[in-house]
């Protein structure tokens, strides 16, 4: 009885006097070379500041204690290309960013006697790298022959992360058997080019009107994730204390379903769903700490929106037994990862067929206002058809 006191007196003190991480923003993504703001939100509630201090992977890189002079002060840090000027004791400003910026952003922020209370969260940041310019393509000839072996390779421009490559003919995509993926070739700026080549037959099908248009398009995509809040439930008294690098993040998953207590013997039925989004995210399911086993999971079909939007949907089902619960409760936790194109770029050839040489017509390329017109191959009839860049980076 007296624990149990005690423990209803914790509960109290902590709700009264508590130091709380409300929001740690850290761009998941980010564009090599731009600026980038950190902001850790807290709320002292009575207490005082004794210091806030910013990590990159565990190492401090940034302390503001307001009982110093200069109160904000630097370490020196590979990647790390802090503004002390512009930062203060909530932000951080990085005047650019390098492939060696990336890492886990970490603040933590300490209060003053009579408390010392210490709140931590940290994020991932990702930089990546768009390739600067057209995949190449290797190995055209001016005209083929119906019968003749088609042997091309497409590189891309170095990248991070490495671009994904696809080949057309015509618009079509083209049949896997026809690919072989060659060796990524590795930089050591950290950047990587992907290497696909396509290898066939010429038939009288490639050709539309005594042409075949060859596309080698690269593709680069970034994984970002995002968390939801995760449930902590203990057997008497549900002690949610949400993550505090997750508060405030609109595009974590949401967990529901969920009752504010269990005990051992109880079934837990919940379901995880991911925020609406463009592609469906995947899902993944953790019960303190760890994957939650294949049979705990229930699949569910995607729900789909207006504007093709969709959100994903996992459930988890288990009994509780007691090994769940931990000296803190049990913890569930919905992990959603989505992946996102950040940039395209392709390379279209047009070659011309022996057997219908009404005199080669050059194609212009229609309409593309990007079209750079180059003329590299000066026999070959080719043009450079199009180029889209975007960049659409939403976090
Ligand atoms: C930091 O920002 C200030 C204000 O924009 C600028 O004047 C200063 O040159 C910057 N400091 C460094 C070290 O780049
Ligand atoms: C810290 O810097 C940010 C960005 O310049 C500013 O918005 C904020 O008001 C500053 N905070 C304090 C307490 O000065
Ligand atoms: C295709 O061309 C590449 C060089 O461009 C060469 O290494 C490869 O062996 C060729 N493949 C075939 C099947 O001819
Ligand atoms: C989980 O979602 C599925 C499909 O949307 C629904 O059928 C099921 O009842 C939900 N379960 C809970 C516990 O909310």
């Amino acid at each position: 009885m007296f624990t149990f006191l005690l423990l209803i007196n914790t509960l109290f003190v902590q709700a009264v006097l508590c130091l709380k991480l409300t929001e740690l923003d850290v761009p998941s993504v980010v564009k090599q070379g731009a600026p980038v703001w950190l902001y850790c939100g807290y709320d002292l509630e009575e207490d005082e500041l004794y210091s806030v201090k910013w990590y990159k992977n565990h190492v401090e890189f940034y302390r503001y204690l307001p009982s110093d002079e200069p109160p904000g002060q630097k370490y020196d840090l590979l990647g790390v290309h802090i503004n002390l000027s512009k930062s203060n004791q909530t932000h951080v400003y990085l005047e650019k960013t390098d492939v060696n910026s990336e890492g886990s952003y970490g603040c933590e922020v300490s209060t003053e006697a009579p408390s010392y209370r210490t709140v931590k969260a940290d994020k991932d940041m990702n930089v990546y790298v768009l390739p600067e310019g057209k995949p190449i393509i290797d190995g055209i000839d001016r005209m083929y022959d119906i019968g003749e072996y088609v042997n091309l390779t497409c590189k891309s421009r170095p990248s991070k992360p490495v671009a994904v490559l696809s080949w057309s003919i015509n618009g079509q995509p083209v049949d896997e058997r026809f690919l072989t993926p060659m060796q990524i070739e590795r930089y050591v700026d950290g950047l990587e080019s992907a290497v696909l080549s396509l290898q066939f037959h010429v038939t009288l099908n490639n050709f539309n009107q005594g042409v075949m248009k060859v596309r080698c398009t690269a593709t680069i995509s970034q994984d970002y994730y995002s968390h939801s809040e995760e449930t902590v439930i203990g057997e008497r008294l549900k002690t949610a204390t949400p993550d505090p690098s997750i508060v405030n993040n609109e595009a974590g998953p949401k967990i529901s379903g969920g009752q504010t207590r269990y005990r051992v013997g109880d079934v837990v039925d919940v379901n995880c769903t991911s925020a609406i989004d463009v592609r469906p995210a995947e899902l993944q399911w953790f019960i303190n700490e760890k994957k939650a086993r294949p049979g705990y999971i229930i699949k569910y079909p995607n729900i789909n929106y207006l504007g093709s939007m969709v959100a994903s949907v996992l459930g988890l089902k288990f009994r509780v037994r007691q090994e769940h619960f931990l000296s803190d409760g049990l913890r569930l936790k919905c992990t959603a990862t989505v992946s996102r194109i950040i940039g395209t770029s392709s390379k279209e050839l047009t070659v011309g067929n022996l057997r219908h040489s009404s005199g080669p017509h050059v194609s212009e390329n229609s309409g593309s206002a990007l079209n750079k017109g180059s003329s590299c191959y000066v026999q070959v009839w080719l043009f450079w058809c199009f180029v889209a860049i975007l960049c659409s980076i939403t976090d």
